[in-house]
Order: C-alpha cells, then structure tokens, then sequence
C-alpha cells in the first residue's frame, strides 16, 4: 500500500468545482444539458454519453490504478461484457481462468454458445496453459473462493507474444494492494460495487485502459451499449473511495488476526490466505502485491451439521455474498458464490463442502476472533 496511493485516493475530485468552490464536488444528477445556441453543445449534453459526477470518479479511478483513462460501468459485469465486446469478434478466443468468478464463468460460456467469441479455460498457475492465438487473456488473481495467486507479469508477458491483450479483474485487491498495469497489463476492470465502494449500497463497474485512445474506443462503447454507470452511483463511489486505503489497512490487519487464529484451531480443516509461507503462490503474492488482502476461506471440520450450527451461531459476520465492505461477510461456496457450479466440477476445483469464504471487515479484531470462538464451540454441541 503506498503513500501515494492513499493520498491520490482522499484527494479524488477534491476542490475542482469553478462555480461555487465546492470542496466534495457536487452530484449533477441532470439527464440532459442545454445547447448555448443553434449546433452549440456544452460539454455535456446527455448523462448517458457524459456526467460531471461520472468525470470526476472516472478520473480518480484512472489515477488510481495509473491508467491513462478509466470509464465507469452499471456493474462489474457490465464491465467485463464491455471489454469482451470492444476487442473480440466472433471467431476470437478469449482465454480465462478456470476459477474465475462465476459470473464471469457464466457469461463467457454463454455468449461463446451463441457465437460471440471462442473462450477457453485454463489454469493459469501453469505456464504451459496459455493458448496460443489466443485474442484476450482474462486474468484473476487471487481467484475466488481458493485466493490463488498466478504471476500478472509473466502471463502479460506471454499473452503479449502470442498477440493477445490481457485484462487483470483486480476487485479482490483494488489498486491500493495491487496495480495490474504497472506490471504489464493492457486493461484493468473492477467490480466497484466492492472495495472501491466498500459500503455495499453500490453496484457499479470500471475499465481503466493503458492508453488513452482505447480508453476513448471504450467510452465510446460504455455509451453506445448504454452501460455507463449513474450520477448517483458515481458520487457514492467517489466518497467511498476517499477512505478506500484506512479501510483496507483495517480490513488487512484484522484478516491477517484472524488468519492466525484459524491457524492453530483444531476445528479447521485447511485455511487459504496468501500471505501464509506455505501457500503455494506466497512468493508470487510478496512480489507483485503491497499487502496480502482482506479475503481468506477456510474448510470447517465436519459434516453439514456441524457447518449449519456454526454459521446460525455467528453474530457478527453476517451469511451473504459479496465482498469488501466495511462489515464482515461470511459465505458458503457449495450453496452460495459456486452453487452455478456443478459438484464435480468444484470437487476438481479443490471447491469442499465446508469451504467457508470470509470477507473481513472493519469491526475490532478481537470482537470478530471471539465471535468465531463461540461459534466454533456451538458447532461442538450435539
Ligand atoms: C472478481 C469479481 N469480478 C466481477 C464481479 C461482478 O461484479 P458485479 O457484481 O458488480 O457485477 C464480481 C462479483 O462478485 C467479482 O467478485
């Protein structure tokens, strides 16, 4: 997590109001704006196309990720369905992660059914997986719920041989652990509605490009698609983001006291974190991350019984999807982020039965350690 970083995110379109001065820039919620004449549009002259309030988070979230443009999306979907629509035709092949996040899965499937493009999923842990002739290459890291970690810099590398781009979906990490351009990547998308926002009253989507023409190709699309995010959801985004590295730091700190608990506990079965020595992509992780990330899923010991009794003994962490909020979410991937997937296919995923994914929030590390604590010790109870 660098200074720098920090500073660029509380400073995001502070003070650059010209008409009354307004240190937090206004929300400008109007969907059209008034030509000053005959063919003499302003510079905006319909919120679809062009906000105030999206410029500005826009702008921010290029800063942020070191981007040369950024453009902001209705979702995180949205996003990744906007950049396979720019760069593949029918006939191209995507190539993706075998673990990436099931919406991602189900929509590359989908639309490689009807023809959209070609997509292809590989484990990106192995050096070998990368396609050749490959047109863009999806990167996840860490992956969902298992928090792999694959090496951004030499898959860029290798998509860049082969002719591909390559797009990094950094929503796990945001850009004050991570930046995916720094280390080779053409494209970053975000699904916003997480870290970035962090309150989890959003859902909104960024593609933030390398260069500024493709951001401009981009724009163009976000506005010819109709997906480009609202005024509302752009003036949320860019308060969350002012406080997007005190929170992390936080929600680190906190993940990496958990981490320690779970360690020793004699009813975890396996814990999954990045920053343990003796996960596999440790060393990848201590190159091309700042910090080791809020996320961490674990493997209860025991049966369907001894998972139910756990979770409805929980107070704190609270049974839900999503992600990167200031409050601690707890879920289960068998019935709830992975339940699309089929048994078999998540047993070779490494996906158990009592895999729990845990997002970590901002509460006191002690309260969220003896909320696990007694709820460990219901489980227990016959
Ligand atoms: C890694 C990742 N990418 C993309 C998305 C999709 O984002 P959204 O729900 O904002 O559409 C999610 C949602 O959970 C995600 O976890």
């Amino acid at each position: 997590m660098t200074r720098k970083q920090a500073t660029i995110a509380v400073r995001s379109g502070l003070n650059n109001d010209e008409q009354f001065g307004c240190v937090v820039p206004p929300i400008t919620l109007s969907s059209t704006y008034n030509f000053t004449d005959f063919n003499q549009p302003r510079a905006h002259d319909y919120s679809r196309r062009g906000n105030p309030t999206r410029d500005v988070v826009q702008r921010a979230l290029a800063e942020l990720e070191g981007g040369a443009g950024a453009v902001m999306t209705s979702s995180g979907m949205s996003a990744i369905h906007l950049v396979c629509t720019v760069f593949l035709k029918p006939g191209d092949l995507l190539v993706a992660p075998h673990d990436c996040y099931g919406g991602s899965y189900r929509l590359f499937e989908s639309q490689s059914r009807r023809g959209a493009y070609r997509v292809q999923f590989v484990d990106q842990a192995n050096p070998q997986a990368l396609a050749a002739k490959s047109k863009l290459v999806l990167i996840e890291t860490p992956s969902n719920p298992l928090l792999r970690v694959v090496d951004i810099a030499a898959i860029c590398r290798d998509a860049h041989q082969a002719g591909a781009l390559c797009v990094v979906d950094n929503t796990f990490m945001s850009p004050a652990l991570q930046q995916p351009l720094a280390l080779g990547a053409d494209l970053v998308v975000h699904s916003c509605t997480k870290y970035l926002n962090g309150h989890s009253d959003v859902v909104a989507g960024a593609v933030i490009a390398n260069e500024a023409d493709v951001a401009t190709e981009l724009a163009w699309w976000d506005n010819n698609i109709g997906v480009t995010g609202s005024a509302f959801d752009s003036y949320l985004l860019l308060r969350g983001i002012r406080t997007l590295t005190p929170r992390i730091r936080q929600q680190q700190s906190n993940a990496q006291a958990i981490v320690a608990y779970l360690q020793q506990h004699p009813q975890v079965k396996k814990l999954y974190y990045p920053g343990l020595p003796e996960n596999p992509g440790h060393a990848i992780a201590c190159r091309q991350q700042s910090g080791f990330g809020a996320m961490l899923s674990f493997e209860l010991d025991g049966d369907e019984t001894t998972l139910r009794r756990f979770l409805a003994a929980l107070e704190l962490f609270t049974l839900a999807e999503s992600l990167g909020g200031v409050e601690s979410l707890i879920s289960h991937a068998a019935t709830m982020t992975h339940a699309g997937m089929a048994a078999e296919a998540r047993v070779r995923a490494g996906i158990g039965e009592t895999l729990l994914r845990v997002s970590v929030g901002i509460e006191e590390s002690e309260d969220l350690i003896a909320d696990l604590e007694q709820a460990f010790q219901a489980a227990l109870q016959r």
